[in-house]
């Protein structure tokens, strides 16, 4: 069966949508026909993307809105729903992270990954649902792969995720009798994003390892990313919910063991 991608007058939101992977994911509902909203904190971040959005011709709406604020999340949403009317697709990926040893780590470091991360989701899942297509809706929440694989210097991100997993299970169950799906994208290394800048690798010598360490032995691309999206939105994921989907070319397979098999290989 082909493939049918098309969102023509769909309303697509995407919170957090103003960089990085989640403007790609914004930018291919646009190129597949959707309605777009994005929105994020930063209002020079918002403008460049709704104008990059409408340059490509798409019908979209920019919203200036921290997740950490519930109220400012919910007036988000009626701003939007009132220029497009009801979501088909909402996208959930605002998160912050650096890298901090636990032990380095401040309290404030550690919660204010937490809330905008795991509070932040649950405030923009909770605020959306009044706004959202039933049945029909997708709710596709961006988590990490950190959520189920330790990894050092990522307590934060990697408590917050994991967050964001049960949150999409639980609503998962929830929602389904609305005739609502909820899943999760979890992307390995996305090359050019902000999130590989500050967590994958710092000489050249690191960013060659991490890569062989993909067992795809490549980067992924926003695209790879994006493709995903469409496909959860998708009349062809209709039976699809409560899944946490990695999009990593096996990396999250695979985090420990390259160190194991290097150290013996060694001579
Ligand atoms: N190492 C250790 N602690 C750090 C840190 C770092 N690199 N960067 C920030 N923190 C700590 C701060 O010191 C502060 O704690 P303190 O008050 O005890 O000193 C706390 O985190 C909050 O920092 P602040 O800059 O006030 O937070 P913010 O709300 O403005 O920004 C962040 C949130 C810190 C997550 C910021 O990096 C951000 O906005 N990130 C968004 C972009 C991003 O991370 N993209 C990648 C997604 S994977
Ligand atoms: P990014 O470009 O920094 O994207 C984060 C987005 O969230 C930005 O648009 C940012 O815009 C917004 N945001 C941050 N804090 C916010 C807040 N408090 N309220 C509202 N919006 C906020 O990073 P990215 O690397 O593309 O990451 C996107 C998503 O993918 C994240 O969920 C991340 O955890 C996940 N991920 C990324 C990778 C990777 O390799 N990059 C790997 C695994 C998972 P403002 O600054 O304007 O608010």
């Amino acid at each position: 069966m082909r493939m049918h991608l098309d969102f023509t007058g769909r309303h697509v939101f995407v919170f957090g949508g103003t960089t990085g992977i989640n403007f790609g994911i914004a930018q291919a509902f646009a190129r597949c026909g959707a309605h777009v909203s994005v929105a994020s904190r930063t209002r020079e971040n918002v403008d460049a993307a709704l104008a990059a959005l409408q340059s490509q011709g798409a019908q979209a709406c920019g919203v200036c809105a921290d997740v950490r604020d519930f109220e400012a999340v919910g007036a988000a949403f009626a701003e939007a729903v009132q220029r497009f009317g009801p979501i088909d697709a909402l996208v959930s990926g605002a998160a912050g992270n650096f890298l901090c040893p636990a032990n380095a780590m401040s309290a404030n470091g550690f919660r204010s990954v937490v809330d905008i991360d795991l509070i932040g989701s649950f405030n923009v899942l909770r605020q959306a649902y009044a706004h959202l297509r039933k049945p029909g809706a997708s709710l596709i929440n961006i988590t990490a792969p950190q959520s189920m694989v330790a990894m050092r210097s990522q307590a934060h991100a990697a408590a917050a995720k994991a967050g964001v997993d049960q949150l999409t299970r639980v609503l998962a169950l929830e929602w389904g009798a609305d005739g609502i799906r909820v899943n999760a994208i979890s992307p390995g290394p996305i090359d050019g994003t902000e999130g590989f800048r500050r967590l994958i690798a710092r000489t050249p010598e690191e960013l060659a390892q991490a890569q062989r360490d993909v067992p795809m032995g490549r980067f992924g691309t926003i695209d790879d990313i994006a493709n995903l999206a469409l496909f959860l939105a998708s009349p062809h994921a209709s039976y699809l919910s409560g899944a946490v989907i990695p999009c990593d070319g096996g990396g999250a397979l695979d985090s420990v063991k390259p160190a194991l098999e290097r150290a013996a290989l060694q001579p």
